[in-house]
């Protein structure tokens, strides 16, 4: 493709003076591969190559910003937590974090289930062809029209979320002369070490139902007496972007002892329950994730222990992992468009995209890496901040990092580590065209979420 039909519009390369570009290196710099997919490495020239494709024919194709997704990693994983969990337990990918029609394929091929929280992603999952019984509905307000959706088609589950909802789930299941199965959300009171915003159990926030004051306990009265309703399980989720184990083995004992509770009560055993998603992934070489197979250990391990002191037969365990699955498999590919150096301070990097592709930045303090991809260097480190086009001082996509001090308007740069809740929380902020989403594989690849045009900004817009 030439320079002027690139997609994206014209790139500076096309309009700055011959002269101001500075020759590549010829170091490779290194990446460090904690936080960039598992098909990324650098060829020979230093240039970055995913899925065997280098970055500047992909910037060509497909136009900057976007998102550059590695399906085989994205597979390897969904194939690294289903067996890390085994035949007797169930992983549920958190639609949340990213989904599209490809991604729903993937998960159907690969056995995963899908948890969705709203009509719109019910409706990507269904339209793709997951079975509606490999679905897990949550939510904590669904509206009349999504509970009726997820009943009709048959949905695996429906988590209740609250004491109308149950009552409500049960009226919509009784009318349309179905049975439901649930699980009820509990807030099992523990303090998730993340930021604020997303740590979801202690008893102050609007999700689930405390075990504090008997309220769950209630909650479990009510929904086994509804003939519309089947209790499947308890569910818990303690928060995201989540490193140390305590928090999940402290609901998870939690969630036993309620089971036991239900059995003393009613005489019944609950035969699952679901620990939620929330396990942290690299964003930058200081993080240190847990692999699959060492949090399905340490999962099954207390549930199992927990179980036998209860007498309890040891209950079908799932878990709903999002980010850690989706969010190591992308890196967001900007085009360098202003540096501007701050005397004493540090130098402005801007690029093509911003808070409108990467919102976690602004709202979380999240911390990202960066690197130049188009070229290795061997300049001098400088002190950067990578910021967006947007028109807010907050509108940062890396804080703070270094990146060759000859980097000059028209380099690459890309962000690994941005596959969960970038595209999936992106917006079109100052009328910015949310960017594509392109999944690389084996030295193809393919648009799997196009690139918005200003037609489709328009199409909404009435009179
Ligand atoms: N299950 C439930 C019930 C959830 O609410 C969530 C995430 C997950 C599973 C998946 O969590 P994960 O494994 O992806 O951490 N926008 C925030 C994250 C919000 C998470 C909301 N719920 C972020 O960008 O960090």
């Amino acid at each position: 493709m030439s320079r002027s039909a690139h997609p994206a519009g014209p790139r500076y390369a096309d309009v700055l003076p011959e002269g101001h570009w500075t020759a590549p290196a010829t170091d490779l710099n290194v990446l460090d591969e904690k936080v960039w997919s598992r098909t990324v490495s650098r060829d020979a020239d230093g240039a970055l190559t995913v899925g065997g494709m280098e970055v500047a024919r992909l910037a060509e194709e497909f136009g900057t910003p976007a998102y550059f997704l590695d399906e085989s990693d994205f597979r390897a994983r969904c194939r690294a937590w289903a067996d890390a969990f085994g035949p007797d337990a169930d992983v549920f990918y958190a639609g949340k974090a990213f989904l599209s029609r490809a991604v729903v394929r993937w998960l159907t091929e690969e056995g995963l289930n899908l948890d969705v929280c709203s009509g719109g992603e019910l409706a990507t999952a269904l339209d793709a062809g997951m079975p509606a019984e490999r679905i897990a509905f949550h939510g904590n307000n669904k509206t009349l029209a999504e509970i009726e959706r997820a009943v009709s088609v048959g949905v695996g589950r429906i988590v209740l979320d609250s004491f109308q909802e149950i009552v409500r789930v049960a009226h919509v299941a009784q009318s349309l002369g179905k049975r439901q199965r649930v699980q009820i959300r509990v807030t099992v009171g523990v303090e998730a070490h993340t930021h604020e915003f997303i740590a979801t159990a202690h008893e102050d926030q609007k999700f689930g139902i405390a075990l504090a004051g008997g309220q769950a306990a209630e909650a479990v009265r009510r929904t086994l007496t509804l003939d519309g309703l089947e209790l499947i399980g308890i569910h818990s989720h303690i928060g995201s972007q989540i490193f140390d184990m305590a928090g999940f083995e402290v609901s998870a004992r939690r969630v036993v002892q309620l089971l036991a509770e239900i059995r003393d009560e009613h005489g019944v055993e609950l035969p699952e329950i679901d620990l939620g998603g929330g396990l942290g992934i690299a964003y930058t070489p200081e993080d240190d994730p847990r692999e699959p197979h060492e949090i399905a250990k340490a999962l099954g391990d207390i549930v199992t222990r927990e179980c036998e002191s209860a007498g309890l037969a040891t209950p079908r365990i799932s878990v709903e992992p999002g980010r850690a699955i989706v969010g190591p498999t992308a890196f967001t590919l900007y085009e360098v468009g202003t540096v501007k150096p701050l005397e004493g301070l540090r130098t402005y990097v801007s690029v093509d995209g911003g808070m409108s592709d990467n919102i976690r930045t602004a709202l979380y303090d999240a911390e990202y890496s960066v690197s130049l991809v188009s070229r290795s260097s061997d300049a001098e480190p400088m002190l950067v901040r990578v910021v967006g086009k947007h028109c807010e001082s907050g509108d940062i996509v890396v804080k703070d990092a270094f990146l060759p001090s000859d980097l000059a308007p028209g380099d690459l740069i890309a962000v690994p580590a941005t596959g969960a809740y970038c595209r999936s929380m992106a917006s079109n902020y100052n009328h910015a065209l949310r960017p594509p989403v392109v999944a690389v594989r084996d030295g193809q690849a393919r648009v799997i979420v196009r690139r918005e045009t200003e037609e489709d900004l328009l199409r909404l817009d009435v009179g």
